[in-house]
């Protein structure tokens, strides 16, 4: 890939703090998938529970370059798993702090993809439509029509080489990525 300022990034933001976990495999393989942009991996793990009352100015250093890190890519692909039906609380936490302050919040009008894997068979689509429901509170602009749920995880991985493997979900996920990228540019932006 030749790199120019023109290079479009993509954050990755994993809403699982598990070690081994499935969905931060899949996300592993996106910037193998598809190389034509620049990827990069936006922790939430440091991140604390947010509170109004430490919510000034920046806010706390962890918030600061977790809201930076969100500014300064062109989009954010979420890949997160369901709990209890919904989305995880590490999640929802993380997007809260990147809703303030309201009119320079960094996921204002951020193009958002979403994808989710479980072991389960529903392949997370209540947490997905949850998790859509948040963004669209925070005005971020989140990818119409395009999902992307991956069931049965477990067969789709190689467990110890952490890979993706199942051909059609590198093909679907290679595809929903690529559509992602040029819906970016469809986006209209902030000023
Ligand atoms: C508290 C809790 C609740 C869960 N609820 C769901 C659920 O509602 N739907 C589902 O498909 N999986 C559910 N699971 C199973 C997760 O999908 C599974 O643990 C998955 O591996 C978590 O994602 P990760 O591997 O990326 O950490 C739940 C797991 C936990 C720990």
């Amino acid at each position: 890939m030749a790199l120019d300022w023109r290079t479009k990034k993509v954050g990755l933001i994993v809403g699982s703090l598990r070690e081994n976990s499935f969905n931060r495999m899949i996300a592993a393989a996106i910037p193998e998938l598809d190389d034509s942009i620049v990827y990069e991996s936006i922790s939430i793990a440091d991140l604390p529970l947010y509170n109004e009352d430490i919510d000034h100015g920046d806010g706390p250093e962890p918030v600061q370059r977790f809201r930076e890190a969100i500014k300064r890519v062109d989009g954010i692909i979420i890949v997160s798993p369901e709990y209890n039906s919904g989305i995880p609380g590490v999640l929802k936490n993380a997007l809260d702090w990147a809703s303030t302050p309201t009119k320079t919040a960094a996921l204002r009008r951020k193009p958002v993809g979403l994808v989710g894997a479980t072991p389960g068979v529903k392949g997370t689509i209540l947490s997905q439509q949850q998790i859509r429901q948040t963004l669209e509170a925070t005005q971020a602009f989140v990818l119409p029509f395009q999902k992307m749920y991956i069931s049965q995880v477990m067969d789709k991985v190689d467990l110890e080489r952490r890979l993706l493997t199942d051909e059609a979900t590198r093909k679907y996920l290679k595809r929903y990525v690529q559509q992602f990228i040029l819906w970016i540019d469809q986006v209209p932006s902030l000023d």
